[in-house]
């Protein structure tokens, strides 16, 4: 039996095939065998109703919006503005105002660096992240402190791939100016305690900021019971088009923070004396936004939420836990992230193959997995490898491509015995 807990069996009341018919690029041979996706962490495929949606809009309402009378441009602000309000059930958020649209996580994350830690930050101040973050949940705050002298410390976490929360109390301190913290780990597939972690912070006051990349398409979130005051996603992992993210902070934050980019639509008046600008959102979307793409991400979480959230990450968990099972029983495979709390991710490196090699022979099989650092080279340094290979799940897989991902994966084994 896997260790995953809980570990969720039976029928998640997920009709997959049902599903599996609504993504036209997942019915297609690759190198002569059935295309077997798993590689959803990286990004996910599009059911048609979300591809319809950009081509309906580019065909027969497209103009910009918040800058028009006439009726297309109308048409377009409407259909924009109303993903505002489907954020904001997606995320449980208060309210609506507190959704920004972005360009995906990464800007999201680089928004409140610069725009909300930046202004208050100081020499040795203080961020605090995990050592599985994503190098978007990194990087960022490595410029940050170049820039002023602020110091990013990092919690670290144990061979199974877990975050021991005394680590993070005995990490937060009166300098601390941040907790970021990625909710699953891309790299290794844990769900982080990010409701403690959020609880542990604010009893020294201090904010929380939760990457949101790799939970949003696996289970429902709910920010106010989860307690963050930021919340960044991808609209391209969940089954949106990319190039499209939500930024979602508290009100009360949003409002006392400047803008980071300048430019139209984020102002209330502009003079070569002074420029005043708009209340939150707008005051962050500067510039012409990917109006397609948002309006494409509001179908894309429409979707999600039809079927359901909790049911999505029913399916998943077993899945998951049906692959750790196979997988993991398999001489000289060794899988790299035991957490008991996963989602999403099965990484994994085996004795003779490089991860290179094996996602070669995997798609030679038709499966599409992901092999290399996955943008967490912390990770690979803390497991002393240099990469692994990664297969990653979405609502449409099933057992039956397990069962092919477990077979290639034995093909791999005998090649290079
Ligand atoms: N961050 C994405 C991944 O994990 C691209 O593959």
């Amino acid at each position: 039996m896997s260790h995953l807990d809980p570990v969720v069996t039976g029928d998640t009341g997920l009709d997959v095939e049902a599903i599996r018919a609504q993504f036209p690029i997942l019915h297609q041979e690759i190198n002569g065998k059935p295309l077997v996706y798993l590689d959803n962490g990286a990004t996910a495929q599009k059911p048609a109703v979300v591809i319809d949606a950009v081509s309906h809009c580019y065909r027969s309402y497209y103009a910009n919006i918040h800058r028009g009378v006439h009726d297309l441009s109308q048409r377009s602000t409407t259909a924009f503005e109303g993903v505002r309000g489907t954020v904001q059930r997606f995320l449980n958020a208060p309210s609506q105002e507190e959704v920004i649209f972005t360009r995906g996580t990464t800007e999201g994350i680089n928004l409140v660096a610069n725009s909300f830690v930046r202004p208050n930050l100081s020499a040795g101040d203080e961020i605090l992240v995990t050592g599985m973050e994503h190098h978007s949940n990194i990087v960022p705050w490595q410029l940050l402190c170049e820039a002023t002298g602020a110091k990013l410390v990092v919690v670290p976490f144990s061979d199974a791939g877990e975050i021991d929360l005394g680590d993070v109390t005995a990490r937060i301190n009166a300098r601390t100016k941040l907790v970021s913290v990625i909710h699953v780990s891309n790299a290794l597939g844990t769900i982080n305690p990010v409701a403690e972690i959020a609880r542990l912070a604010h009893e020294r006051d201090v904010p929380v900021l939760l990457d949101g990349a790799q939970s949003a398409p696996h289970m429902p979130v709910d920010v106010q019971s989860l307690g963050c005051d930021f919340y960044v996603f991808s609209g391209h992992k969940t089954y949106g088009p990319s190039g499209v993210g939500v930024l979602w902070g508290r009100y009360a934050l949003l409002e006392s923070m400047p803008p980071w980019h300048g430019g139209g639509d984020m102002i209330k008046t502009v003079s070569f004396e002074g420029t005043e600008f708009a209340e939150p959102p707008q005051r962050f979307e500067a510039g012409t936004p990917n109006i397609a793409g948002v309006i494409g991400l509001g179908v894309a979480l429409d979707w999600l939420m039809g079927l359901g959230l909790d049911r999505i990450a029913a399916h998943e968990a077993d899945l998951l836990a049906y692959a750790h099972e196979q997988v993991g029983a398999m001489d000289g495979v060794r899988i790299i992230g035991n957490a008991r709390h996963k989602a999403g991710a099965l990484s994994f490196v085996m004795n003779e193959a490089h991860p290179h090699d094996i996602g070669t022979i995997l798609d030679n099989d038709g499966i599409a997995i992901r092999s290399g650092h996955h943008c967490a080279q912390p990770v690979m340094q803390r497991y002393g490898i240099p990469a692994t290979a990664r297969a990653s799940f979405g609502v449409y897989n099933t057992r039956a491509e397990v069962d092919r991902l477990v077979a290639s994966i034995d093909k791999v084994k005998r090649l290079f015995a």
